[in-house]
């Protein structure tokens, strides 16, 4: 047990902090949420009671400013992920910061130099780094099951479209970018992790929902570092639950991964390898699986900050998949081929 609770301050308490704040309750014996803040004071009010001695806070300066707060967990729009983390890391606080890093990339550069020179811990909170099923696929690729790897496929997708027709809502306003930057930094980051990144991008975009500003669809082509190809779709307007599938394809054999399907993770070897091998481990788990990923992710954070070592999931390679957004963001405006 820490000698001393890691004490956490929540800024913004919209759909995804519930996913934060569950990691951080169920870790109640290391750390303990003491300050909240969002400019809706009612979030504040009906959430605040279940911290004994909490603060709410309806500007981040104001919490920021609390010597009590150890680290923050960043959960508001994009556009204010780089303002906010500034100014916490220059009050000297631990920072866990939601996907993507910044909307720019130089901002996520500043910010990282920035959490090196105070000596903080500063990690983004990509999940995809805890999803189980990427966890597997990443012992079978080093076991080398499936030979060298020649073409990866990605589906990312699910429903936003009542947000977008919202007009109270950022999501599919300009400002704050559309689904490529939302969704594809997630796939980006994995083709990091488990690939060493990408070598060219060629995206298309597409925009389905009449009242949204920015694209919903997009379609992204290339190459991974090793030569293999990638297709990339990431949507926001598919009418079903929330799916995460990579299909991975080598020299011996193929993996699909699908959260949605049961079992989730399957690899076959050969064309009359009818049956394939299910991947044990994997619960079928289409409502749980990436609120689980979230907890580890805040899990392993906090732990970081305790045991003073580096988060699992580097900035770095957070920032890598918002470079590779940005590769993709021009050459659409571009309509061609953009290396990294
Ligand atoms: N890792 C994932 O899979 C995943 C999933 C969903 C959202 N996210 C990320 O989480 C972030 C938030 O998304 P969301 O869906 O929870 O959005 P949301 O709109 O539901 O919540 C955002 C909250 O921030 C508050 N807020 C806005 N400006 C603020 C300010 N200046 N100070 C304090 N609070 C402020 C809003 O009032 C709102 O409560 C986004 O960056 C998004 O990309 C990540």
């Amino acid at each position: 047990m820490a000698e001393k609770k890691v004490r956490v301050g929540l800024i913004g308490l919209g759909s995804i902090s519930y996913a934060h704040e569950a990691g951080y309750s169920e870790m109640g014996e290391v750390c303990e949420i003491v300050a909240l803040c969002d400019i809706n004071e009612e979030e504040i009010n009906n959430r605040i009671g279940m911290y004994e001695g909490a603060k709410g806070y309806a500007h981040y300066h104001d919490l920021l400013a609390n010597s009590q707060v150890d680290m923050v967990d960043i959960t508001v729009p994009h556009v204010l992920h780089y303002e906010i983390a500034k100014a916490a890391l220059n009050q000297g606080k631990h920072v866990l910061v939601e996907k993507p890093i910044t909307v720019k990339s130089e901002q996520g550069e500043e910010l990282i130099a920035l959490a090196e020179q105070k000596g903080l811990k500063f990690s983004v909170a990509e999940n995809t780094h805890f999803v189980t099923a990427y966890l597997k696929a990443e012992e079978i690729l080093k076991q080398g099951i499936l030979g060298d790897i020649w073409t990866v496929r990605t589906l990312i997708a699910g429903s936003e479209v009542y947000r977008i027709k919202d007009p109270n809502l950022w999501h599919g306003k300009a400002p704050f970018g559309g689904v490529i930057l939302d969704s594809s930094v997630h796939n980006f980051y994995l083709f990091k992790w488990l690939f060493g990144g990408v070598r060219d991008v060629l995206g298309f975009a597409s925009k389905l929902v009449p009242e949204g500003e920015v694209e919903d669809n997009g379609l992204i082509l290339g190459h991974l570092s090793n030569g293999a190809e990638f297709q990339l779709n990431t949507s926001c307007t598919f009418e079903i639950p929330w799916i995460e599938r990579v299909e991975i394809y080598g020299s011996k054999g193929g993996m699909i991964i699908d959260q949605l399907a049961n079992p989730v993770v399957k690899y076959y070897l050969g064309s009359g390898d009818i049956d394939g091998t299910v991947v044990e481990g994997v619960p079928f788990d289409p409502m749980a699986w990436k609120f689980n990923s979230m907890i580890a992710e805040v899990r392993d954070f906090v732990m970081a900050v305790i045991e003073d070592r580096p988060p699992r999931v580097d900035s770095a390679d957070a920032l890598y998949a918002l470079k590779a957004v940005e590769a993709v963001e021009k050459s659409i405006k571009l309509k061609r081929v953009v290396t990294l």
